[in-house]
């Protein structure tokens, strides 16, 4: 593998136009600010509660994005519908809960795969590759498989959020579900938390192919603008892809 695609994702840029129902800042111009940088994918999740991306901006993003979109959205009709209608290149299923302030846990896979093999089929069918938000477990990997996903995307949230030896214990949990997915063949992703100082580990892991990065980037872009913000999660990526390979 030569390369791990870098997805950035623009909610938190909706999230403060949102705050004072302007017109700005728009993700949209953000998104094209992103590609110019060399982001491989942009990506946008959909909540049902609207409280950042709205639908007027995915369907301008699906007529600007020249990468590929990635749709984030529960398993509900509601964004579903959306979902066929606007056909992202990728669209990844996650858990919400309308109090939480960010996605908090993976989706619940195990004993739900004809379910959500149901939901994954549709989405099939109207062209999208579909991929699954899950925990770092390995029966999740294998549910995943099981009800057709096209792709994992494993939550480092739980790794990002601490430090020292709790750190190594779920960067193992991570990478032991990479090397379940890898048996499977399925293709994976990773995203949560991660930041400018803890993403060049998990970038070392085998197979993992794509990240999808949000609060870190558009926090830096704050201070030297978006196009240096993610210049630089390229450089960080780039550096942790060249120690896989020298490990
Ligand atoms: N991947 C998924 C599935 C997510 O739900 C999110 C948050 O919307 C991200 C990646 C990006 O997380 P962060 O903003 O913490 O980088």
């Amino acid at each position: 593998m030569n390369h791990i695609r870098l997805g950035v994702n623009v909610d938190h840029v909706a999230t403060i136009r949102q705050n004072r129902k302007t017109l700005y800042p728009d993700p949209v111009l953000a998104a094209s600010i992103c590609e110019l940088a060399g982001a491989d994918q942009i990506t946008v999740h959909l909540r049902l509660d609207r409280r950042h991306i709205q639908e007027r901006d995915l369907y301008i993003l699906r007529q600007t994005v020249q990468t590929e979109i990635n749709l984030e959205l529960a398993a509900e009709e509601d964004v579903l519908a959306i979902a066929c209608d606007l056909k992202p290149e990728t669209a990844t299923l996650v858990p919400e809960r309308p109090d939480e302030l960010t996605t908090e846990g993976g989706l619940s896979v195990v004993g739900r795969e004809a379910e959500l093999g149901a939901v994954i089929n549709r989405l099939k069918k109207a062209g999208i590759r579909v991929s699954l938000f899950i925990n770092p477990d390995p029966a999740s990997v294998t549910a995943a498989v099981k009800a057709g996903a096209d792709q994992i995307e494993i939550h480092t949230g739980f790794y990002s959020h601490v430090r020292g030896q709790e750190q190594a214990k779920q960067l193992a949990r991570i990478a032991e579900a990479a090397e379940t997915a890898n048996k499977h063949g399925i293709a994976i992703a990773a995203g949560h938390g991660l930041g400018y100082f803890n993403t060049q580990a998990i970038c070392a892991i085998p197979g993992i192919s794509e990240l999808n990065i949000g609060h870190a980037i558009i926090s830096r872009a704050i201070m030297v603008g978006m196009d240096q913000a993610v210049k630089d999660m390229i450089s960080v990526i780039a550096q942790g892809l060249a120690n896989r390979k020298l490990s």
